[in-house]
């Protein structure tokens, strides 16, 4: 069940977090959290999978754009079927490959290569995809620096249980420490929070945590 080759194929890792209730779980969580609504704001999911975060994020928020960037161009495509299916117009949301080592460096998918500017979005959302990163530290500090002043960091991040650390040697997913990510967003001027994710987020909360920060 746990193959590497689920983060390599989107329709089957689409399918794995709908059938085993994984993407019910992660909605029923964001929608609990408090980071408020945007209007009129920019948001960007870096490692984006099958688009469930940013898309919720970009659903709850009005008149606001979503950038939702991957490595692999079938996640892309998977994103954006599941932005159709829930009514998402074209205009509101746009893809993009971006490595998370740089993911200020974004390709659309005809072949041009954009930089994203400092302080242009005012929600930064990622999960599991910071360990990818060849320098996880600095892919976190380049994503703080897209965020406007006053704007949110959300990551929705491989926890460190036991099962959690299992999850990550299986696929490979090399990441510093809750603690070190917490330091770091300090660093960058950020008030953080973690959120252990309880039983009423079953299954995700075996393998997540959520780390929420506000840049001043
Ligand atoms: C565990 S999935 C997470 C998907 C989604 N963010 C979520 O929380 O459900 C990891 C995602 O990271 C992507 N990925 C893997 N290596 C990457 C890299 N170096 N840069 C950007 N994305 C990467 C994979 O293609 C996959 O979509």
């Amino acid at each position: 069940m746990l193959s590497p080759k689920l983060y390599k194929n989107s329709h089957a890792y689409d399918l794995f977090m709908r059938v085993f209730g994984f993407e019910a779980s992660v909605e029923r969580f964001l929608r609990a959290t408090n980071t408020p609504p945007l209007v009129n704001g920019n948001i960007l999911d870096n490692g984006c999978g099958s688009g469930t975060i940013g898309i919720h994020f970009l659903q709850a928020s009005e008149q606001t754009t979503l950038l939702s960037t991957d490595l692999e161009p079938n996640f892309l495509d998977a994103a954006l079927k599941k932005a159709k299916r829930r009514g998402i117009d074209g205009k509101s949301m746009s893809v993009g490959t971006a490595n998370i080592t740089a993911p200020d460096q974004v390709q659309t998918l005809d072949g041009h290569q954009y930089s994203l500017n400092p302080e242009s979005f005012q929600l930064v959302c990622i999960g599991a995809v910071l360990g990818y990163s060849q320098d996880p530290s600095e892919s976190l500090r380049t994503l703080v620096r897209l965020l406007a002043p006053g704007g949110f960091f959300f990551n929705l991040e491989m926890s460190e249980t036991a099962l959690g650390k299992y999850v990550c040697k299986r696929y490979h997913y090399d990441n510093i420490s809750i603690e070190e990510m917490k330091a770091i967003l300090r660093d960058e001027g950020c008030s953080v929070s973690q959120i252990t994710m309880n039983l009423k987020y079953f299954p995700s909360c075996m393998t997540r945590t959520a780390l929420i920060a506000q840049k001043r």
